[in-house]
């Protein structure tokens, strides 16, 4: 069997797979992120272990299938920094993805076009590198001491296997990756007054990055030897758990964060339109995602000021109907693509006295589906084409959201089968992949499409025209912030 790990914001997913790749059983821990200050967003790693040692005791009690283990993959959330001393003892807390604390630092190195140059992306806040040079402003002690940097995936990485392994994927959001030669840029580990020597060693996140430790193979009742994969990203996990390998395949992802994301044959950056452009977890391949801050985040909002569930706002909205005057910007988190922009906040315009619950509902769906929209602008502008993409996400439960993003992208979206294809599955399979269980071709494979949902042709010039003025609402609600 293999195990997917998929280490996420809320909680600790395990997945188990048989020796062909299929969901055995799963199971999830959770914990929290300390928010101690406004902006900052942070994780005690201890935490991660406490949770991937629970998981593991679920699956072992479980699944007996479990003692015949051959690989492991970790996909975690992106750009975390766990810094640790020379003895990998845990300096601070883990400053994570969602953290915006080094905004001036991350505006500073963005200025210097070396950093865009070679990584292919924007230097955002939540990024890597400036959180570091946020500590060696403000924690000169600690940075002093920091003998490493590891991304979330890689620390379980190096709990796993006693060594300091990060996969490509992963080490993209960084900002020191040079992105399209696949290896760090000491250039840029220079600007933050890095070094190689404190990064993790490189590898593809399908190929090996180590042992499973022999006292902890013990502990966890396993007699085998246990490869450990390289890894990957949250994002590209996900990718490899639908089989998005191929050039323009990919998925639009409806969860507390937005995600449009195509796989590329070649590298193809497009920096200013704060598309991110990363390594895939496989060799050889990249993919290419907009990012969208607040996707069910937004509804979930509605949510609260209204008093009604998300499905409760989406239950009753009749027929796929072309926007109304009612226009939602889902800027209430900020915005990376396509406006790199952490002070923004979200509006809704257009308030008639007749307004109510289910035209704010379509205002909100309508608002999110058009920062996706942007979003394959953005692809569309480095030559990507997708024209079919999986939906995946809690948001995906919502007909009406899928008809009105296949509508505003006009793009076909495909579902899944019912199952398991999420980060998990994708790190599973890169432990499968990386224990010699198979190829990339033969083991990241795409599930059944059990329904396709087309653009709605009579209403595509609507969304059209209705996607025209909310991209011009933006810097009219920017004048007034
Ligand atoms: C991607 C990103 C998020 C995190 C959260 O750039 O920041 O998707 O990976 O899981």
């Amino acid at each position: 069997s293999f195990l997917g790990i998929d280490l996420g914001t809320s909680g600790l997913r395990a997945l188990l797979v048989d020796d062909a790749g299929q969901p055995i059983g799963s199971t999830e821990r959770h914990y929290d992120v300390a928010h101690p200050r406004r902006g900052w967003s942070e994780q005690d790693p201890a935490d991660w272990i406490t949770a991937l040692q629970g998981a593991v005791a679920d699956l072992r009690a479980a699944h007996p299938q479990f003692a015949s283990l051959r690989g492991i993959g970790v996909a975690g959330h992106m750009h975390g920094a766990c810094v640790l001393d020379a003895q990998d003892r845990v300096l601070r807390p883990a400053i994570l993805w969602n953290d915006t604390r080094s905004h001036v630092e991350a505006d500073a190195l963005d200025a210097d076009p070396r950093f865009r140059t070679l990584t292919g992306n924007i230097v955002f806040p939540g990024f890597t590198a400036p959180k570091l040079a946020w500590m060696a402003a403000h924690e000169p002690d600690l940075f002093a001491q920091a003998a490493r940097v590891l991304l979330p995936a890689a620390y379980l990485n190096l709990w796993l296997t006693g060594e300091a392994v990060g996969d490509l994927s992963d080490a993209s959001g960084t900002s020191w990756l040079d992105t399209g030669a696949r290896d760090w840029s000491d250039n840029l580990l220079a600007l933050t007054g890095m070094t190689r020597a404190q990064m993790p060693r490189l590898v593809e996140g399908s190929a090996p990055a180590g042992r499973l430790r022999a006292d902890l193979a013990a502990e966890w009742g396993l007699s085998g030897s246990v490869t450990v994969a390289g890894g990957a990203g949250d994002n590209a996990a996900a990718a490899c758990g639908i089989g998005a390998m191929a050039e323009g395949a990919g998925f639009v992802s409806l969860g507390t964060s937005g995600v449009l994301l195509a796989a590329r044959d070649g590298y193809a950056p497009a920096p200013d339109t704060a598309l991110h452009s990363f390594c895939h977890a496989v060799p050889g391949r990249w993919y290419q995602m907009g990012v969208m801050l607040a996707a069910t985040d937004s509804l979930n909002w509605l949510g609260r000021v209204t008093g009604a569930t998300p499905a409760q706002l989406t239950a009753d909205l009749g027929p796929l109907r072309a926007p109304g005057p009612v226009r939602f910007l889902p800027y209430l988190s900020g915005e990376r693509t396509p406006h790199n922009d952490p002070a923004i906040r979200g509006s809704l315009t257009g308030l008639a006295a007749a307004t109510d619950r289910n035209d704010l509902t379509r205002a909100v769906l309508e608002g999110v589906a058009f920062g996706l929209a942007d979003s394959l602008v953005a692809l569309q502008s480095t030559g990507a084409r997708p024209t079919r993409l999986m939906a995946i996400g809690g948001g995906a439960r919502s007909r009406y959201w899928l008809e009105v993003i296949a509508t505003a992208l006009d793009v076909t979206l495909t579902l899944p089968e019912d199952g398991d294809f999420g980060a998990a599955l994708g790190a599973a399979r890169l432990g499968m992949v990386a224990a010699g269980a198979g190829t990339v071709e033969q083991v990241m494979t795409a599930p059944r499409v059990t329904a396709e949902i087309a653009p709605d042709a009579g209403l595509r010039d609507a969304f059209a025209a209705a996607h025209r003025a909310y991209r011009a609402a933006y810097p009219a609600i920017r004048a007034i912030q």
